[in-house]
C-alpha cells in the first residue's frame, strides 16, 4: 500500500502532477479505464489532458456520480458537466463516456448495472476530488466502506456548497446516484485534488483522523495506491507536514 501526499503551490500544478500520473498510464498501454469526478477541483487536470494532445484511443470514462431529479440534458447534470469539461476537449467519442442515469425510472436497476458496468471494465485511474463533508463522489458520513453504486440523500452542507452552480438554491437536487466507497475503492491508482482553506478540515479528517465511514475520504487509507495533491491552504490542517513547498510564512506587518 502507497498513499503520497504532496503539496504544489498552484491549482496549474496540481492539474500538471494528476495529469501527469494519468498521461503516462496511457503511455504505458495501461490506461483502458478513466474514472472522473466533477466540481471545480479537477477542472485544471481536464485542461492539461486535453493540452497534452495525447491519443486517447480505446479509453473508457466513468463517472462518480450523478444528481437525481434534474431534466434530462440540464447544464449542471453531471452527464452535461462530463461532456462539456472531459469527453469534447479530450475528443472522446460519446459511447465510450459512462455516467449513472438519475433520471432512470428504475434507479436501483440503473445503479446495479453500473456497478456492474464498472466491476467487468475496472478502473485504472480515478480522480477524485473531496467535499467538505469528507465525501467522496456523494458518499456522505456514514457511508459502509463497503458500499457500492447506490441512490443517496445529500447533506445539507453539500446542497449549499453545490448551490453555487444553481440559479436558485431550491434547484439543487437533494438525492444522487453514486459509486459506493467499494466500487471507488476497486480502481487501481487514485489521484484525489483538493485545493482552498474550505477544504482544510475535511484533509485533515481524511489524512490524520480516524479511519471510519463518519469521514468517507479516510477510507484512501486502506486503499493501495494513492496520491493526494494539496494547494497549501487545503494542507493548512495538516500536523504532519507531508513533502513539497511549504506554506509561504505570513510577513509581519511590521515587515511590509
Ligand atoms: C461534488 C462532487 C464530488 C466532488 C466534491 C467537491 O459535489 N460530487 O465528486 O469531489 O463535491 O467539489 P468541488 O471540487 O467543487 O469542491
Amino acid at each position: 500500500m502507497r498513499l503520497e501526499v504532496e503539496v504544489l503551490a498552484t491549482a496549474e500544478e496540481i492539474g500538471r502532477r494528476a495529469a501527469s500520473v494519468v498521461l503516462d498510464e496511457l503511455a504505458a498501454g495501461r490506461l483502458r479505464t478513466l474514472g472522473v469526478a466533477t466540481g471545480s477541483s479537477p477542472e485544471q487536470v481536464y485542461a492539461e489532458l486535453a493540452a497534452a494532445g495525447a491519443r486517447w484511443d480505446g479509453v473508457e470514462v466513468f463517472a462518480l456520480d450523478e444528481y437525481v431529479g434534474l431534466a434530462p440534458g440540464h447544464p449542471q447534470s453531471y452527464a452535461a458537466v462530463v461532456d462539456r469539461e472531459v469527453r469534447e476537449p479530450l475528443g472522446l467519442d460519446a459511447s465510450r463516456v459512462h455516467v449513472p442515469d438519475g433520471g432512470a425510472e428504475d434507479l436501483d436497476a440503473a445503479c446495479a448495472a453500473y456497478e456492474r458496468a464498472l466491476e467487468e471494465r475496472g478502473v485504472d485511474v480515478q480522480l477524485l476530488g473531496i467535499g467538505a463533508t469528507g465525501h467522496i463522489g456523494f458518499n456522505e458520513p456514514g457511508s459502509p466502506f463497503s458500499s457500492r453504486t447506490r441512490v443517496v440523500e445529500l447533506t445539507g452542507r453539500t446542497v449549499a456548497d453545490n448551490a453555487r452552480f444553481f440559479d436558485r438554491p431550491e434547484d439543487v437536487p437533494r438525492r444522487a446516484v453514486t459509486q459506493g466507497v467499494a466500487t471507488i475503492a476497486r480502481a487501481r491508482r487514485h489521484v484525489l485534488v483538493a485545493q482552498g482553506e474550505g477544504k482544510a478540515d475535511a484533509v485533515r479528517a481524511a489524512l490524520e483522523g480516524e479511519v471510519s465511514p463518519e469521514c468517507p475520504a479516510s477510507a484512501l487509507r486502506t486503499f493501495d495506491d494513492v496520491l493526494v495533491l494539496l494547494d497549501p491552504a487545503a494542507a493548512s490542517g495538516l500536523t504532519e507536514r507531508p513533502a513539497g513547498p511549504r506554506r509561504p510564512r505570513p510577513v509581519p506587518a511590521g515587515a511590509r
